[in-house]
């Protein structure tokens, strides 16, 4: 194979999100048969975010959140969600798969790996996001676009994956392969239990299946499973990190976080995968 069809290989499938029509690479850019054009940033990744489609200037999570969840999940407090998150996606054998609100890419780079003849793309609606996670893994086509308006053809992907992210689960189920599944990994109830107890005099309940009630016609559950351990949180830093990379950096008041942050933290890590499928 020539370099010139490995790269047009990589790009089939992306479709403008302004007209829907085909994307090809032309130079730097990318342009549909409408003469959309869309430009590849300096570090690689791709912006498909239309200006018209930008409800704010920085949409999505901003640096000082990105860069919390960078340093916390390279400390691997989180790495046996990555396992296995990584090991389902790989069961699954998809010939090109998404990652839906991939952050800053970590669990994004760890399915790459276990599935090296896969086609991958990801995508973010925080560009900051996007610029670091496609330093992980260039071999994944990486993109600033946001998940009402999925890049990508109908019925082209085997697998999508959902993590700890919100979901468009109408476009989700348009670009999903019949017999092709959205993956998701989300939290259960018990979930950072001990951290909620320390911030809030009311823990609030949190209903775990409630996604599961979202899931439209023409997709159902496959497959769930739920892994759950104890992690201790060792450094200032890290507790500092696990707050702000989470709604309650912003939720808890400012005594309560410091003194979470003060104090070495034993807490439940609790997570479910559910395997929705297309039928
Ligand atoms: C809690 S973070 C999870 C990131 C990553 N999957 C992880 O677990 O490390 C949720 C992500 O969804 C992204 N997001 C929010 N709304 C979005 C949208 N409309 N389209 C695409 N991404 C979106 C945010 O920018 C953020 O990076
Ligand atoms: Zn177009």
């Amino acid at each position: 194979m020539t370099d010139l069809a490995a790269t047009e290989d990589k790009h089939l499938g992306l479709i403008c999100p302004i007209c829907q029509g085909a994307l090809s690479q032309a130079d730097k850019t990318m342009v549909c048969p409408a003469n959309h054009r869309f430009d590849r940033a300096r570090q690689g990744y791709l912006n498909l975010l239309a200006v018209q489609h930008k409800n704010s200037r920085d949409p999505g999570d901003n640096l000082a959140m990105v860069e919390a969840r960078r340093r916390f999940l390279d400390g691997g407090h989180y790495a046996p969600l990555a396992e296995r998150l990584a090991q389902l996606a790989a069961s699954y054998a998809p010939n090109q798969w998404l990652d839906i609100g991939c952050g800053e890419g970590y669990y994004t780079a760890q399915i790459a790996q276990r599935l090296p003849g896969a086609q991958g793309y990801a995508l973010d609606i925080s560009r900051e996001a996007v610029k670091r996670a496609c330093k992980r893994a260039p071999e994944i086509e990486w993109v600033v676009a946001s998940m009402a308006r999925l890049p990508l053809a109908d019925a082209s992907c085997q697998l999508l994956a959902s993590v700890f992210s919100p979901l468009d689960w109408q476009e989700a189920k348009r670009v999903l392969a019949t017999q092709g599944g959205l993956l998701r990994m989300g939290p259960t109830r018990g979930h950072l239990m001990e951290l909620r107890q320390k911030l809030y005099d009311e823990v609030r309940d949190y209903d775990d299946e409630k996604h599961l009630e979202l899931i439209p016609e023409g997709m159902q559950l496959g497959h769930s499973e739920t892994l759950s351990f104890t992690l201790k949180v060792e450094t200032e830093q890290a507790r500092a990190d696990l707050l702000a990379m989470t709604p309650h950096g912003w939720r808890a008041s400012a005594e309560r976080r410091a003194a979470v942050i003060a104090e070495p933290l034993e807490v439940t890590v609790s997570i479910r995968y559910d395997w929705i499928v297309r039928t």
